[in-house]
């Protein structure tokens, strides 16, 4: 019998299959337009090249990115933080199916716990529920220093001063609305003790690794000035900034 391995999911597998099928379209659109004579064959051509660019490039660029991350066992952010307080309460915001969420726990030092919240969107992430992340902490041997629970990162539902260390991957870009943004920061500014740290891990919108994956659709991810000045007005200090493959790791203290 296989063993039970725990699934992570796809970031955005209904889009990636959306923009594949609109992209393979365009592909035909292109191969019809070839074989047709005069006007018609190159306006079918200009349609399709429009078509496969925005479409087409980000399905593979994404469904590329989804592979790579799949196989990527690199650092938890935050690793040298973690061995310097004694049984550290960490949060993880917006923890989906737990990727990040359990690589944390995992290297959690003794007497140290994880809470991790999300609103489940489906959207984000391929099998993102509770259900899932409980079950993939059981199978990686984690669920004894782990809790996940439902919880906007708008709201967070825990007591001030409560946790030594916050870390959101790859998450603020989803809170769209501004004025949400700034709930979140002042909600994760509340629920952080004196001195806590703050870790964000977003995209870069400029980084060519993010125009590769993406294409067109880097416009949704922020630059690094734009996260920057976010942290610093709700009362963090930057202490680092690490730039990985185009991911922008910020580590900031309250
Ligand atoms: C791209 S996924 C990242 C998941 C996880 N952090 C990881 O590293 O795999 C973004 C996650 O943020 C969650 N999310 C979006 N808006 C949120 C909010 N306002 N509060 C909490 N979670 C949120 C989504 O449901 C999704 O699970």
């Amino acid at each position: 019998m296989s063993e039970e391995r725990p699934k992570y999911g796809w970031y955005v597998k209904n889009l990636i299959l959306a923009f594949n099928i609109i992209g393979l379209f365009g592909l035909i659109v292109f191969i019809l337009g070839l074989n047709l004579l005069g006007m018609l064959g190159v306006i079918l051509i200009i349609i399709s090249i429009a078509l496969m660019g925005l479409f087409l490039w980000p399905g593979i660029g994404l469904a590329a990115m989804n592979i790579i991350i799949s196989k990527d066992d690199s650092e938890v952010q935050g690793r040298d933080i973690l061995s310097i307080i004694q049984s550290p309460r960490v949060l993880d915001i917006g923890c989906g199916t737990g990727r990040t969420a359990i690589n944390i726990a995992k290297s959690l030092p003794k007497g140290g716990q994880l809470n991790g919240i999300d609103i489940y969107n489906v959207n984000a992430i391929s099998g993102n529920s509770l259900t899932t992340v409980n079950r993939n902490a059981e199978l990686e041997g984690v669920s004894d220093k782990t809790t996940f629970q439902y919880g906007s990162a708008t709201e967070i539902p825990f007591e001030d001063n409560k946790f030594d260390i916050v870390n959101l991957s790859s998450v603020l870009h989803e809170v769209h609305d501004y004025e949400d943004k700034k709930k979140a920061m002042k909600e994760i500014h509340r629920v952080l003790k004196p001195k806590g740290y703050l870790l964000i891990g977003e995209w870069n919108r400029y980084s060519w690794q993010i125009i590769l994956y993406t294409g067109i659709l880097c416009i949704v991810f922020q630059r690094r000035k734009y996260w920057d000045e976010l942290i610093r007005k709700h009362g963090f200090n930057i202490l680092k900034y690490e730039n990985f493959a185009g991911y922008g790791l910020f580590t900031a203290q309250k």
